[in-house]
C-alpha cells in the first residue's frame, strides 16, 4: 500500500530493493488474509531500511513498540548479530498468537522477546541502553514513548518513528491522531538534545539521534 509516494514509484522502488525472504513473504500474505488492518504491516521498503539501521548502528539491543504480526521485528532481528536481542511490545494478544509460530520458524526468532501489554507500562520495566528503537504503536502516546525511549537510548543510538506524515494529514490535522502526530513532530523538532530528519519513505519515518 502506497502512502505519500505515488503507486508506480513505490512499485519501482520495491522492485529495486532486495526481495523479502520466503518466510516474510508468507507472513505478509497471511497477515493480509487474516488480520483486520493488514496495512499496519510496514513492508519490504521500510523493513529493509530498518535492517540498514541495525547494521549501521552496529546494534546489539533493539527495542520496538508495536509488533503487530512481527514483520518489522523479524526484519530487524535478521540483521542483528547472533548474540543480538530485540524486545518488541504489543498490547494485542492476537498479534502474539499470529507472530509466535513465525518467530519459531525463523533462524533469528531466538533473538526476539515479546512483551505483551500497554507499551507505556512495559517501558517502565525496561533497562537501557538500546542501540536502536523503532516506535510504531498507538500515535496518541508518541511523545510519552519518545521521552522514555530517550532515557533508554545509548549515546550513539537512533530512534526511528513510523507514520510521521500520517498520509499527509499532519498538514491539516483534523482528528486526535492527526493532532498527536503533528504535535509529536513539533515536539521533537523543538528538542535541543537531538538531530532529526523525516524521510518521505512510505508514510514518513523520522530518524532521531542525540547530539
Ligand atoms: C502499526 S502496527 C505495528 C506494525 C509493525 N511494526 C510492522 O511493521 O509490521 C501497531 C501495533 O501497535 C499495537 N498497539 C496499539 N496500542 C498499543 C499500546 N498501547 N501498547 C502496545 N502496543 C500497542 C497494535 O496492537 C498494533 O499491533
Amino acid at each position: 500500500m502506497a502512502f505519500i509516494v505515488p503507486d508506480d514509484i513505490e512499485r519501482y522502488a520495491a522492485q529495486h530493493t532486495t526481495p523479502l525472504p520466503p518466510l516474510l513473504e508468507e507472513l505478509t500474505r497471511a497477515t493480509y488474509e487474516s488480520m483486520q488492518v493488514p496495512q499496519m504491516l510496514s513492508g519490504q521498503l521500510e523493513g529493509t531500511l530498518l535492517q540498514f539501521l541495525v547494521v549501521l548502528t552496529r546494534a546489539k539491543r533493539v527495542l520496538e513498540l508495536g509488533m503487530f504480526t512481527g514483520f518489522s521485528a523479524q526484519m530487524m532481528a535478521a540483521a542483528l548479530p547472533d548474540d543480538g536481542h530485540l524486545i518488541t511490545c504489543d498490547i494485542d494478544p492476537k498479534a502474539l498468537e499470529f507472530s509466535k509460530p513465525f518467530f519459531d520458524r525463523s533462524p533469528h526468532g531466538k533473538k526476539i522477546e515479546v512483551r505483551l501489554g500497554p507499551a507505556i507500562e512495559t517501558l517502565k520495566t525496561l533497562e537501557g541502553p538500546f542501540d536502536l528503537v523503532f516506535i510504531d504503536a498507538d500515535k496518541g502516546n508518541y511523545i510519552a514513548y519518545y521521552e522514555r525511549c530517550m532515557e533508554l537510548l545509548s549515546p550513539d543510538g537512533i530512534i526511528a518513528v513510523d507514520n510521521v506524515l500520517w498520509n499527509g494529514r499532519v498538514l491539516d490535522p483534523k482528528d486526535d491522531s492527526d493532532r498527536a502526530i503533528a504535535a509529536f513532530n513539533d515536539h521533537v523538532n523543538r528538542d535541543p538534545r537531538v538531530q532529526n530528519v523525516i524521510l518521505t519513505v512510505r508514510d514518513g519515518i523520522m530518524l532521531i539521534r542525540k547530539v
